[in-house]
């Protein structure tokens, strides 16, 4: 009833304007206009001599002077119903509205503003000034004839009165972009608003959930709750109010929620809800939505299949899934789409889906931007795609396409951006690609593409800023007489490109931000000219995999001041150019001879977040600054040097470190107690150094500690209880092998090396200890377990059958123990096991076969002399039986924790054509920085 009578208020006051509008100019035109009241008049000048304006204070200059400017008491305009910005009741001559948006005010808004005392206004629109962060003065609430109040974009601050919910004839209220804005009650605010049609919050810090409340105010037509960081769960109830017509509800990643079944009576146009851990299914009633324009559920955790009545939204014009964990095929009913400009299908997840080669993309040939990042298409370019002729950005990267790049790409005209990074594209690149225009951005990154590509080639089109042809079979020839000074290359990939110098165009270039030349064949000196391309823009540098030697130049100062990434790993280099600026995010000089000691200078990168010296032939000590180096540094890689002397303090309180290899160094002494502060720990290795000391049990307290490697050091001492530190939820990797821990002993293992870890992988070596005892003491809830070395011990006793429960063992070696006993046959059911050692103990009786046991060879059980079967050539004398199953050997999974500097993480943040803020953070966020959202 409220929403009808809502509804005819709306609709017959539509009706009435015009004609009431033309009965008062019919009937009042010859008569002379009131002039408005002296209280008021003095009043708004008192209101405008309480602030400051200048050119500085507008929002934009255009706005100068402001209309503020123009108030006088002198002269003609002393009536203040002709003031800009201001209006009169005709007849009574009240000040009813008053719109000072935009008009450059600078100062504080007092509780005592005579703007307070003009309690006629209806309409008050101050936005876009700067109120110098002051409080939202509870003398708004005098004003109760309000209809219309916006002070969005005003530079206001702390807690918003809740006193303002007595302003009941409210319809709109905007108080969005004060993010210094803060509401304690969602609810207490609204409670009364029960006319509210337009409530706009958006970036206000709420702290309260979105009140249920909102689901009751009938009138609601627009609700802007943007980046308010709410949280709890959204009351579906809001998406029924029967009005509703634009919801946006976006970049709020805590606020919880689902979509409501929806019904044909739904009058919304937009719907935004990017950002947030809304989850659960699309119903297929969205279908029923029929008004809808725009669907931005973007970056949610929505699931399931795409339903297919999606289709029936023949009003979309902009369509946003991207970021979600849908599976299946993308139904082909969005060919009906036919207004769509803006489709957005790409994905967190791979979805695996047998798509056919989308032929209904052909029907939307509206399409300006389609992105099907990270969906596995696994098919050619679709040919559908021809039709599409004013798409102007197309993102396909990581969709495992295959074949060539057909040259009627070249029909897109319109085209700005070509993205196709990761696929697995053949062929060499067509000529007719570099007609097009308009490109502004060509990312082919990792393919398989051959041929050459000249310089005169990509300079054709003249806006083409980023050009990425990296890791490739792709030549890239140059020329030393092109004039390259008209193109302003922003990003330049051109690692694995054949190169042999440093392509001379680079000279000319002044603007780049990204440079790769990894993986060529680049030999000698860095030339000094190439220090000075582009000094003031370049931010990431990656020289990585040539075979350079050094640098052609003494320099003072580090030449690129705004740098973020330098990559100089895997070269020839003797000696490091100076330590790179302050900016700097990554530092990686692994893989190279460099020699001596590390300047104290390096503790100057104070936003350090990778430093990787690894396998270098530095020496000496580390410097004390490292104890309160970089509060932001997270991977400390020092693997593979000569360091000696103690470890430092790494770890201050508040540390972000997440990886710290220090391993294979001549390290001494004991392991810093303040490692305790590295709450974020997940990797320690110190293996392979001349530590000694006492097994660090209060490690155990890492709540986030996944890898532990003390192998080959001095370690002694009781392994308190080891079934404490096993129990640690997340420790994946435990390595205590040779070392001096008591309950046995050593035996002799291959070295293993965890460069990458593997991120389901679960690895325990206690080899080559003193470790007395039974098996079963080692292994309790281990399920998950990989690799279980117990190897080079002094355990006796049977073989746990228990061991028959690790189904995801993958290695298991108990060699060189005082094992005795059978072995168990359960073992025989792990599937997964690749490679077992029982050798060297006293084990008894039939060999267990079928399964991984038909694949083990005799090495796995030598020196036992009671054991009998294949695949030892002793013949068993009581023939036993064990049971057969047949079951595959499941792939190893090569996934690996992205802990690790990974340029691919780079690479897929990079969509837009801009460099984002950079890389270590938050991907959604990013994205929403660079994409076209609706906010
Ligand atoms: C408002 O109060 C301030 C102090 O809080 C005072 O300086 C100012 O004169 C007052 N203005 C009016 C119009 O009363
Ligand atoms: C709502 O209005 C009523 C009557 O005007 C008033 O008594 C009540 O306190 C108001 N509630 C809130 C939450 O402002
Ligand atoms: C979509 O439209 C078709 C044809 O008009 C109709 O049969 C179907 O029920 C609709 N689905 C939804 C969910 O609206
Ligand atoms: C291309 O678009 C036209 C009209 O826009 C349509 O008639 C035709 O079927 C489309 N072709 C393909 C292959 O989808
Ligand atoms: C591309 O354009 C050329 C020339 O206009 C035309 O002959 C060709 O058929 C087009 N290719 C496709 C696949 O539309
Ligand atoms: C190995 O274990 C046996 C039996 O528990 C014990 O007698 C012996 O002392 C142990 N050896 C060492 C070196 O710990």
């Amino acid at each position: 009833m409220a929403s009808f009578l809502c509804y005819l208020m709306s609709t017959r006051l539509l009706f009435l304007i015009p004609l009431l509008h033309a009965i008062a100019t019919s009937c009042f035109a010859s008569r002379q206009p009131v002039l408005c009241h002296d209280d008021e008049s003095s009043a708004l000048l008192q209101f405008k001599q309480s602030f400051h304006w200048n050119l500085n204070s507008c929002f934009d200059p255009s706005d100068y002077p402001p209309k503020i400017s123009s108030w006088k008491v002198e002269g003609v305009d002393t009536d203040c119903c002709s003031w800009d910005g201001v209006e009169c009741n005709e007849e009574t001559g009240h000040v009813i509205g008053l719109d000072l948006s935009f008009s450059c005010l600078y100062g504080s808004m007092l509780s005592n503003s005579s703007l307070f005392s003009l309690v006629h206004l209806r309409r008050l629109n101050l936005a876009y000034n700067d109120f110098n962060s002051s409080q939202i003065p509870s003398g708004f609430s005098r004003l109760s004839g309000l209809t219309y109040l916006n002070l969005s974009a005003s530079s206001f601050s702390g807690q918003i009165p809740l006193n303002i919910s007595v302003l009941s004839k409210l319809t709109s209220l905007d108080l969005s972009f004060n993010s210094e804005l803060h509401l304690r009650s969602l609810q207490g605010l609204v409670f009364n608003l029960t006319s509210l049609k337009d409530l706009g919050l958006r970036y206000v810090q709420i702290s309260s959930p979105v009140s249920e409340i909102l689901g009751n105010l009938s009138c609601l037509r627009t609700i802007y709750l943007t980046g308010c960081g709410l949280h709890g769960e959204f009351p579906p109830g809001i998406f029924k109010l029967p009005n509703l017509q634009d919801l946006r509800v976006v970049y709020n990643p805590d606020l919880m929620g689902y979509l409501p079944e929806f019904y044909s009576s739904s009058l919304l146009k937009i719907l935004s809800l990017a950002g947030t851990s809304f989850s659960g299914k699309l119903p297929d009633s969205i279908g029923n939505l029929n008004s809808l324009n725009e669907l931005w559920i973007g970056d949610c955790n929505f699931s399931g299949h795409i339903p297919s009545s999606l289709g029936n939204l023949t009003q979309l014009i902009y369509l946003n899934l991207s970021g979600n964990s849908f599976v299946g095929q993308i139904p082909s009913s969005l060919s009906n789409l036919i207004s769509l400009k803006y489709l957005d299908l790409s994905s967190r997840l791979v979805t695996s889906s047998n798509q056919s080669s989308l032929p209904w993309l052909g029907n939307l040939g509206k399409l300006t931007f389609l992105s099907f990042q990270g969906i596995s298409l696994t098919m050619e370019i679709p040919l559908s795609l021809a039709n599409l002729t004013q798409l102007r950005y197309l993102y396909m990267d990581g969709g495992k396409l295959r074949g060539p790049i057909p040259s009627w790409l070249a029909n897109l005209t319109q085209l700005t951006v070509l993205a196709l990074s990761f696929n697995f594209l053949e062929g060499p690149i067509p000529v007719a690609i570099f007609e097009l225009k308009k490109l502004t951005l060509l990312n082919l990154y990792s393919n398989n593409l051959s041929g050459i590509v000249t310089l005169d080639m990509v300079l054709k089109p003249k806006y083409l800023a980023s050009l990425l042809l990296s890791m490739n079979n792709i030549s890239f020839l140059t020329s030393t007489n092109t004039n390259t000074s008209q193109n302003k290359f922003e990003v330049l990939g051109l690692a694995s490109c054949n190169l042999r110098h440093f392509p001379d165009f680079l000279r000319d270039q002044d603007q780049l931000q990204w440079l790769d030349l990894s993986y060529n064949n680049i030999h000698g000196q860095i030339p000094k000219w190439v220090w000075n391309t582009s000094k003031e823009t370049l931010l990431i540098v990656n020289f990585s995999h040539n075979f350079i030697t050094g640098f052609d130049q003494h320099m003072d100062n580090f030449p690129w001041p705004q740098l973020q990434i330098l990559d100089l790993r895997s070269n020839m280099l003797q000696a490091l150019p100076q330590i790179p600026p302050p900016s700097t995010l990554v530092y990686l000089v692994a893989d190279n001879m460099l020699r001596g000691e590390i300047s104290p200078l390096i503790c100057n990168i104070s936003s350090l977040y990778s430093l990787d010296l690894s396998n270098n032939d530095f020496r000496g000590i580390l410097p004390d600054c490292l104890s309160n180096f970089s509060r932001s540094l997270s991977i400390l890689n020092f693997r593979g040097n000569n360091f000696h002397g103690i470890i430092p303090q790494l770890c201050e309180k508040g540390s972000r470190m997440k990886m710290i290899d220090l391993s294979q160094n001549q390290f001494q002494g004991v392991l810093p107690r303040s490692l305790s502060n590295c709450k974020m720990l997940k990797i320690l290795n110190v293996g392979s150094n001349r530590l000694n000391d006492v097994f660090p049990s209060w490690l155990g307290t890492l709540p986030k500690l996944r890898v532990l490697i003390l192998r080959e050091n001095g370690f002694y001492g009781v392994v308190g209880s080891p079934t404490t530190i096993f129990a640690s939820p997340e420790l994946h990797i435990l390595d205590l092998s040779y070392n001096k821990f008591t309950v046995t002993i050593i035996n002799k293992g291959k070295e293993t090396v965890y460069p990458k870890i593997k991120e389901v992988f679960k690895a325990i070596d206690l080899s080559s200890n003193k470790f007395n005892g039974k098996v079963s003491e080692f292994v309790g809830n281990l399920n998950g377990l990989q690799l279980l070395n117990l190897s080079n011990n002094n355990l006796t006793d049977h073989i746990p059958l228990s061991l028959g429960d690790l189904t995801t063992l993958e290695s298991l070696d108990l060699s060189q123990n005082k094992l005795s006993g059978r072995i168990p046959w359960q073992l025989t059911q792990l599937t997964f096991l690749e490679s077992f050692n029982v050798s060297h103990n006293q084990l008894t009786g039939l060999i267990p076969h079928g399964n991984q046991f038909d694949t083990f060879e005799n090495g796995s059980f030598d020196g036992n002399l009671g054991l009998c079967g294949n695949p030892l050539s002793k013949k068993c004398e009581n023939h036993e039986q064990a049971p057969l199953s047949s079951s595959g050997i499941k792939e190893v999974q090569d996934s690996w924790f992205h802990i690790e500097f990974d340029w691919k993480i780079i690479l897929l943040g990079y969509v837009c054509g801009l460099i984002i803020g950079v890389v270590v953070g938050n991907f959604v966020t990013k994205k929403m920085q660079c994409w076209f959202v609706r906010t």
